[in-house]
């Protein structure tokens, strides 16, 4: 989503500000907007503009305002269309108090109302802007910057975090949060605010997460901690582990590139990590081991990605350690019915832990006392300190919008929970829980050598050829469906190219009548002979109708290898690591047609990497 930055302290601000944005804007990238206290006159300037950061960056080249206290934003519109008009921040109207936010003001036409009765005009169309109104407003007659706080927080219904910059307390900046992320960078003598603890990673030495409905006051030397109800709040800082240096994009031509390709390693790591953690992760769950003893069933949510690794691992539970397995979607979760049960536990699956539905829905669940595990990974992610308990992934900080490393490892961590459940139930011997690490190895290992095996072929001759259609239809069955879907999103999200997945046994229920020669159809195989057989059949249906097919087979699958017009060949693997072992080449193959059509690949248009609003 939008993402927040500022900065108080004895450099001037405009570079860090900028800096910590450019690292941030994964997080959305339709406008840009900066505001400082100039040095001399203590008044608030600012520059803003449409479209990416460079934009901005360009502006601030001609007119070069600088200062000691500096706030920006990066905007992933929700109200109001991407234009500099909307562009953050936002002011009051005496354009005195800035305003950058990330989030929605839910009640923002109610509060726009009233304060346009009371005399306030607007300027843009965003929600946003109500908050500067609104902060003008409680400063009059405030006692404090507290009371005012408590005040506008009073009068804001909905998710969100701001940051504000007044003309009047130029050594102020004031942070607030409900719900969406905040965190505040500790240095000597500098101070720095983001959405993101990445935005000053090697630049403070400590970071404070806000807590949830908490606002602060941020100088250079110290911070103020309140909540909501203006009572002063304690609070600890957690070092910083983590230096930006690792996420450059070493010598990839872009992030996506670079994060196929860290797979193998990822997936490495993550199963060391599960090792490691074998004897104690029923505690970091959350629950006890009688608790998974008791487990008769799993329920998983997600959105996006980390919806489809859900899916797919939905097979895991219900196939290694035999457990009904329902799968939620985060954006639907609230407005179905949800039966909450103590034998059961709810994993929500989220790469960033900060996506908003799946964020709510935990809260929901873990209101009803049920057990939640957020499976996540980003240690430091709010849905990591709500949820009852975690799992960690391993892959590294994932920076281009569309997720790769991070649906591996997913994948990766799921089949780990599901043998190490089959092992407290005895279901399966300690050496066949360490006998699926392996499995994943191997998985591993196919992964990064099919990429490899194929990486020619796809530069020099696929790219070229597919980037010339428009739409194509993607068919699995099983697991190799919801591994369909998520390769469909793939290519719709960094291409731009209509794509959609079906059951492959749906075909003749309806899109069969699709078939022509401008919709090749690609077909994930699946090892299980019977599903193999299904599929065939599925694919003779295609041919027989002049269909275009491009299969991924598995070795020795000659049937389908003969039918399919082109092939990608993978080594066998454990049947249920099918799609894992697949995802490498799938995520190249659509990377490479991205490129060929000169895609922004890494942030995609309209899209954002944390989807922090509802
Ligand atoms: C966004 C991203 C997707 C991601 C989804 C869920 O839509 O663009 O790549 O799968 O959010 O994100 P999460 O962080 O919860 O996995």
């Amino acid at each position: 989503m939008c993402s927040v930055v500022g900065y108080i302290g004895m450099k001037e601000s405009r570079a860090i500000v900028l800096e910590g944005l450019s690292r941030l804007e994964y997080r959305g990238y339709d406008s840009a907007g900066f505001a400082c206290i100039d040095p001399d006159d203590n008044r608030l300037m600012y520059a803003k503009s449409e479209g990416k950061l460079s934009q901005l960056v360009s502006r601030l080249q001609d007119d070069p305002i600088d200062g000691f206290a500096g706030i920006g934003h990066t905007r992933w519109s929700t109200h109001g269309a991407s234009s500099e008009q909307n562009a953050h921040p936002h002011f009051d109207c005496h354009k005195q108090i800035s305003v950058v936010h990330n989030g929605i003001i839910e009640n923002h036409h109610e509060l726009k109302r009233q304060l346009e009765a009371a005399g306030h005009s607007f300027h843009s169309q965003t929600d946003s802007e109500t908050i500067a109104h609104l902060f003008e407003a409680a400063l009059t007659g405030a006692r404090a910057l507290p009371d005012a706080l408590k005040q506008l927080v009073g009068r804001l219904q909905g998710a969100y975090a701001f940051v504000s910059l007044l003309q009047d307390y130029p050594d102020t900046i004031i942070a607030v949060r409900k719900r969406s992320p905040l965190c505040i960078g500790i240095g000597e003598g500098q101070m720095f605010v983001a959405s993101d603890m990445l935005a000053f990673a090697g630049k403070a030495q400590n970071v404070l997460f806000m807590p949830d409905e908490s606002f602060a006051l941020v100088k250079k030397d110290g911070v103020e901690l309140y909540s909501f109800d203006g009572t002063s709040l304690p609070f600890t800082v957690q070092e910083i582990d983590v230096t930006w240096d690792l996420y450059e994009k070493q010598g990839h031509e872009h992030y996506m590139l670079k994060e196929i390709y860290e797979q193998k390693t990822a997936i490495h790591d993550t199963v060391d990590f599960l090792h490691s953690v074998k004897d104690r992760v029923w505690d970091d769950l959350g629950m006890t081991a009688q608790q998974i003893r008791d487990l008769d069933s799993i329920n998983l949510i997600g959105c996006g990605t980390s919806w489809h690794a859900g899916y797919i691992a939905k097979f895991f539970f219900e196939t290694i350690c035999m457990l009904p397995t329902q799968l939620h979607l985060g954006s639907e979760f609230r407005y179905l019915p949800f039966f909450p049960s103590q034998k059961s536990m709810f994993v929500a699956i989220s790469q960033s832990g900060e996506t908003a539905d799946t964020l709510e829905a935990v809260r929901m669940v873990h209101d009803c006392k049920m057990p939640t595990v957020a499976l996540t990974n980003i240690s430091s992610s709010t849905m990591v300190r709500e949820a009852d308990g975690f799992l960690l992934t391993q892959a590294g900080r994932e920076i281009a919008v569309a997720s790769t490393k991070a649906f591996s490892t997913q994948l990766t961590a799921l089949y780990w929970l599901a043998h190490r459940i089959a092992h407290e139930k005895k279901m399966i011997s300690l050496e066949q829980l360490e006998r699926s690490q392996e499995d994943l190895l191997v998985a591993a290992e196919v992964l990064e050598n099919a990429i490899e095996n194929y990486k020619l072929l796809i530069i020099k001759e696929l790219a070229p050829r597919y980037a010339r259609y428009r739409k194509m239809l993607f068919l699995g069955r099983h697991s190799s469906y919801p591994f369909a879907m998520e390769a469909a999103l793939k290519l719709k999200e960094i291409a731009y190219i209509f794509a959609t997945a079906y059951p492959a046994g749906e075909l003749k229920h309806g899109p069969l009548a699709l078939i022509d020669t401008d919709i090749p159809v690609i077909i994930f195989s699946h090892q299980d002979s019977l599903i193999y057989q299904k599929l065939l059949v599925n694919a003779q249906e295609v041919k027989a109708r002049g269909g275009h097919i491009i299969a991924f087979a598995f070795d020795g699958q000659s049937e389908l290898i003969e039918l399919a017009d082109v092939v990608f060949e993978i080594p066998r693997v454990k049947p249920l690591l099918g799609p894992l072992a697949m995802t490498g080449l799938m995520q190249f193959f659509f990377y490479a047609i991205a490129k060929e059509l000169g895609r922004a690949i890494d942030k995609p248009r309209n899209l954002a990497k944390s989807v922090t609003v509802e």
